[in-house]
């Protein structure tokens, strides 16, 4: 297919994706299959750098996979997998490593945040050398394009760097891809702290959980920090929580975001959170109960992804082998 590709995944380390992976990344995913060649990974590999149950890991990857579905994306038209049932991600990652820096790698915002709150002897070199991991996923699928939220840029840029150094060093063999960032919901706020960027790592009443009961869902959008003032009015730096609330509820009804500070001109924040749960209840209950129906039967999603990792492995496998040859393999 001469469609441009695009690969995204995301790990399985918490049961449910929020809300900022919906509107960051999932829904993105989705749109994007009609006109691309997409690859979309549950990232498991991933998922085991800061320790984990095997068990839970498991079924983890399907839940995961099972919201990935009933978030839209569709198993027939895209390539859907679990990054584990392909071994060439990390036949291709030792390989990267082996030609990027470790002040290169030492750079990456994400890793630095993280083993800062883990400590030291709590971070493994999995965490430091993930980023290099995630180049191989990507480079492995001659990605175009990669559909993420604002926080995974750096990444995305380090896989350019490394995947064109081993272009000038080896031949020709990897596309760059660019990061594909939807600019309206590059980054959804803790509905707790709107200065901060909504993340499972920050499990606590700011986090809009796609799998949690409705009931609690309701119960964090209506505490959530809103400003002092009673406008609805968009206004990043004064009055963070407005805003956030209002890209989520621009975001999920597609109405411009002038468009609702209008309609809400004379009325309040309550009036507001009311209309955002009613926008988020109106994607989360169908949500659920798509993941139940899928996770109903979990053979059928195991044979779903079984054929997925079989697609996967059809461009996988010679681009691994390629790249092998022109390292001297
Ligand atoms: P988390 O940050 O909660 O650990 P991940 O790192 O697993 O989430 O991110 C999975 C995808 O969701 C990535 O594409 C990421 O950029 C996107 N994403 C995560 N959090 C947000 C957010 N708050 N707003 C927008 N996109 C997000
Ligand atoms: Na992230």
């Amino acid at each position: 297919s001469n469609r441009p590709r695009v690969f995204s995944g995301m790990q399985p380390t918490n049961a449910s994706l929020h809300l900022g992976n919906y509107l960051g990344a999932l829904r993105q995913w989705a749109a994007m299959q009609d006109d691309h060649d997409a690859f979309y990974c549950v990232v498991d590999l991933h998922a085991i750098t800061a320790g984990h149950d095997p068990a839970e890991l498991r079924e983890r990857s399907r839940v995961t996979a099972a919201q990935y579905i009933a978030g839209g994306v569709d198993p027939e038209r895209s390539t859907l997998f679990v990054q584990s049932h392909r071994p060439e991600h990390a036949q291709l990652a030792w390989v990267l490593s082996c030609i990027t820096g470790f002040g290169e790698a030492s750079r990456m915002t994400q890793f630095k945040d993280k083993s800062a709150r883990h400590g030291a002897d709590a971070t493994t070199v999995g965490l430091f050398t993930y980023p290099v991991l995630q180049a191989a996923d990507i480079l492995l699928y001659n990605a175009d394009f990669v559909p993420v939220g604002e926080d995974q840029r750096q990444h995305v840029e380090l896989t350019r760097d490394v995947g064109g150094r081993f272009n000038s060093r080896f031949g020709e063999t990897f596309v760059l891809p660019k990061p594909f960032i939807p600019e309206a919901t590059a980054k959804i706020y803790d509905l707790q702290d709107p200065t901060a960027k909504m993340s499972k790592s920050v499990a606590g009443a700011g986090l809009i959980e796609l799998l949690d009961d409705p009931k609690v869902i309701e119960k964090r959008i209506k505490s959530a920090v809103t400003d002092t003032g009673r406008d609805v009015l968009a206004d990043r730096e004064n009055k963070p929580g407005v805003t956030n609330l209002l890209t989520i509820l621009s975001a999920l009804t597609g109405r411009p975001i002038a468009q609702i500070e209008q309609d809400f001109s004379g009325r309040g924040y309550g009036d507001l959170k009311k209309e955002v749960i009613a926008a988020v209840l109106d994607v989360v209950l169908p949500f659920q109960q798509r993941v139940r129906e899928l996770l109903d039967d979990p053979a059928e999603l195991d044979a779903l992804l079984a054929r997925g990792a079989e697609k996967a492995q059809a461009t996988a496998e010679p681009m691994l082998r390629r790249a092998y040859e022109r390292v001297g393999f």
